[in-house]
């Protein structure tokens, strides 16, 4: 279903901006992107991409980085022009990038158990843009199955902030079973900072996917 929002925004818009995001969730829906696009459905000739978060101190070709992780899932399997994959680093301001290449039409995004959208954590602060963020340990926690060990896992990290998100087009949220209590809780009526995904409240254009599958 998600691969199906994500084609038709391609279809409708052969130059859309996506947004994309990492994690044992969106796998799936990357698979069956490489499908369609293999079966001639889609074309990503002129798609960019721009990536919600990246560990700090990384290297690209690290296998836990974000950037190895899209390579390996989606991107080298795609017809995408190099050029227009970015993700943000230190070095430069990604919301103004973002801007400038038109604004994000369809970011997909993940959540935390904890409620957290790309890396944006718990907080007092609802808005800001793309920053370096210290990870809270349950992220920290949660991430370490993708390491050795998990004093290997990166404490700092670049998001893209809640303003940023807040600006794409449109959203999509999707999560996994072992995510239905945060759901449920993201369906209730409270907006708060110490819950980043309830934000998505005030989108005009944000679907939340629950794939009990
Ligand atoms: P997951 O992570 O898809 O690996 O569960 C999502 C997130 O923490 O944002």
């Amino acid at each position: 279903m998600t691969s199906s929002i994500i084609a038709s925004q391609i279809n409708k818009k052969n130059d859309s901006v996506l947004g994309l995001a990492t994690g044992s969730t969106p796998v799936g829906t990357y698979r069956n992107l490489v499908e369609q696009y293999r079966n001639g459905q889609i074309d990503f000739s002129h798609i960019t991409t721009v990536n919600l978060d990246e560990y700090c101190g990384l290297e690209p070709k690290h296998p836990q980085s974000y950037r190895f992780f899209m390579d390996e899932n989606l991107l080298k399997h795609v017809n995408i022009n190099a050029e227009k994959i970015h993700f943000p680093t230190k070095n430069e301001n990604f919301d103004t990038k973002i801007q400038k290449i038109g604004g994000i039409d369809l970011q997909l995004l993940g959540i935390g158990h904890n409620g957290h959208i790309g890396f944006n954590e718990p907080d007092t602060v609802f808005y800001n843009n793309t920053r370096v963020v210290k990870l809270a340990p349950s992220t920290i926690n949660a991430n370490s199955r993708f390491f050795d060990d998990v004093a290997n896992v990166p404490k700092t990290a670049i998001t893209m902030g809640m303003s940023t998100i807040m600006a794409a087009r449109k959203i999509v949220l999707i999560a996994g079973a072992d995510k239905t209590e945060i759901i449920n809780k993201l369906s209730e009526d409270i907006v708060s900072p110490q819950f980043p995904a309830s934000i998505l409240h005030y989108h005009p254009d944000c679907t939340v996917i629950l794939s009990l599958e």
